[in-house]
């Protein structure tokens, strides 16, 4: 699979391949290489600014729960991956994508919900915990 999201150890979602960000329902990035905040804290939201650093933001960057799926729609090879930011919430996943934990573990699919409020318990992806905080993001 051609788009890729790692997960470093502390650190934001790196994105590479075909990625499209939405925002809105307008794409704000069509890119190969992009940063996405997943500590909740960036004052550049959905895109990272390095603000884990500033927060102490502590995460291994390992899969500690939950899963990217497969559609119901066959994907074309080197099809893109929209990152929809859903309001107040996660960024979802719709198209092909692996996510990469810092242990080397894979999970893809193409339909799936991370983790951008950084207070999931199973990051990278999302377990609803963002309903209960103050989160706030486009
Ligand atoms: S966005 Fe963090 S738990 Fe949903």
């Amino acid at each position: 699979m051609s788009n890729v999201a790692e997960v470093p150890s502390a650190g934001p979602l790196c994105l590479t391949g075909r990625i499209e960000v939405e925002v809105g329902g307008e794409i704000v990035a069509d890119t190969d290489d992009v940063a996405l905040c997943r500590c909740g804290h960036s004052a550049n939201k959905p895109f990272c600014d390095g603000s884990h650093n500033r927060v102490g933001f502590d995460d291994p960057g390992v899969i500690q729960g939950g899963r990217l799926v497969p559609g119901r729609e066959e994907v074309a090879d080197g099809a893109p991956v929209r990152i929809v930011c859903a309001v107040n919430g996660p960024l979802l996943v719709r198209g092909p994508l692996a996510v990469v934990g810092s242990d080397g573990v894979v999970s893809e699919g193409t339909k799936g919900a991370l983790c951008r409020c950084g207070l999931s318990s199973t990051k990278p992806f999302c377990d609803g915990s963002h309903k209960e905080s103050d989160f706030e993001a486009d």
